[in-house]
C-alpha cells in the first residue's frame, strides 16, 4: 500500500522522518505533503529537496492524505489537533513531541481516531534514533505497518506502553546530552594537555566513536569495561576515582530529575 503522508511543523525532526522514508521506504510513499507556521522559504527548501508537496492551507489536504505526522512544539498541539478535528475521516495521527502521548491525542480528536506516539532522539537526523513508540486504542494493522515505516526511517525502534516512554525519554532523549557532557569535559581536560583544541577533539571523538562501535558487537559493556581494566593497572586506579565520587548513583539521579522535570513534578 502507498501512503500519502501530511507533516504539520517542517522543522529538523520532519526533514529527519521524510528524508529516511525516501531512502528506505520510497516503493510505500505516494505523496507527501509539508505545512508550517509561517516561514514558506523553509517549505520550498523541502519541497526541492524532496519529493514533496509544500502546502499552506492543511485543512484542504487532510481528506488526501493516510497519515497525519505532528512534528510541532508540545505546546502547539492543542491548537492544531482543534484546528485539524473537523476534517478527521480516519486518518492516523502521529506525533513526535514529547509528553504528548496517545491518551492527549485521542482526548483532542474525534472518538475512534487512530493515534500513535513516537519519542526519536536527535540522531534522527543522521538515521541512528533509537526511537520509541506506542498506540493508541483504535488503531488497526494498517496503522501499525504505517507506524513500522516511521519509526524505521529514521533508525532502530522499540514499541513501549505509553507509561514506559514517559519514563524512558530520559534514557534515549536526553541522555544523548549526558554523553556529550562526558566528552565535552574529557576535550576540555585533554587541551590542558598541551595539544591543540583541534586534536584533542578528535582524540576524544573517536575514542567515543570507537567504544560505540564495539558495543555493536558480541560483548556487553560491562565486559569490554573489564577487558579494558586490567585489575590493580592504571585505568582501574581511574574507574576507583569515579565510583568513589558516585558516578553511577549520580547517572541514576540525573535520570530520575530529568523525569520529575519532564512529568511537571519540580
Ligand atoms: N529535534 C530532536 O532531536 C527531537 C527529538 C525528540 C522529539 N522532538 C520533537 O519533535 C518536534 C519538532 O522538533 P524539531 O526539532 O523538528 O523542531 P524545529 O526544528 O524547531 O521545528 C519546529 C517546526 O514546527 C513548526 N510549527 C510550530 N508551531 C506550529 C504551528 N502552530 N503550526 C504548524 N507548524 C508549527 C515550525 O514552523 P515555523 O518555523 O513556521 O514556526 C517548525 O517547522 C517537537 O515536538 C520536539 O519535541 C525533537
Amino acid at each position: 500500500m502507498r501512503n500519502s503522508i501530511l507533516f504539520i511543523g517542517a522543522g529538523r525532526m520532519a526533514e529527519a522522518i521524510i528524508s529516511g522514508l525516501y531512502q528506505k521506504s520510497d516503493e510505500q510513499i505516494s505523496h507527501i505533503y509539508v505545512s508550517n507556521r509561517s516561514n514558506p522559504e523553509r517549505l520550498t527548501e523541502l519541497a526541492k529537496k524532496y519529493k514533496a508537496n509544500a502546502i499552506h492551507e492543511i485543512e484542504k489536504f487532510i481528506k488526501r492524505v493516510d497519515v497525519i505526522v505532528l512534528a510541532m512544539p508540545p505546546g502547539e498541539h492543542k491548537d492544531i489537533l482543534k484546528r485539524i478535528s473537523p476534517y478527521i475521516t480516519n486518518q492516523f495521527i502521529v506525533t513526535v513531541a514529547a509528553g504528548i502521548g496517545p491518551a492527549y491525542l485521542e482526548d483532542n480528536l474525534p472518538t475512534n481516531t487512530p493515534v500513535g506516539w513516537i519519542m526519536p532522539n536527535t540522531a534522527a537526523t543522521i538515521g541512528h534514533s533509537i526511537s520509541l513508540y506506542t498506540y493508541g486504542k483504535f488503531v488497526k494493522d494498517k496503522h501499525k505497518k504505517q507506524m513500522e515505516m516511521l519509526v524505521n526511517s529514521i533508525g532502530a525502534s522499540q514499541y513501549c506502553t505509553e507509561q514506559q516512554i514517559h519514563d524512558l525519554t530520559a534514557v534515549t532523549g536526553s541522555a544523548p546530552a549526558f554523553v556529550y557532557l562526558f566528552v565535552e569535559t574529557l576535550i576540555e581536560f585533554t587541551e590542558k594537555m598541551g595539544v591543540s583544541s583541534e586534536v584533542a577533539e578528535k582524540l576524544v571523538n573517536e575514542m567515543v566513536i570507537g567504544s560505540a562501535e564495539m558495543l555493536k558487537g558480541n560483548l556487553s559493556a560491562r565486559e569490554l569495561r573489564e577487558q579494558v581494566t586490567t585489575p590493580g593497572g592504571a585505568t582501574a586506579e581511574g574507574i576507583k576515582v569515579l565510583q568513589n565520587g558516585q558516578f553511577t548513583q549520580l547517572v541514576q539521579q540525573a535520570v530520575i530529575a530529568t523525569n520529575k522535570k519532564a512529568k511537571g513534578e519540580e
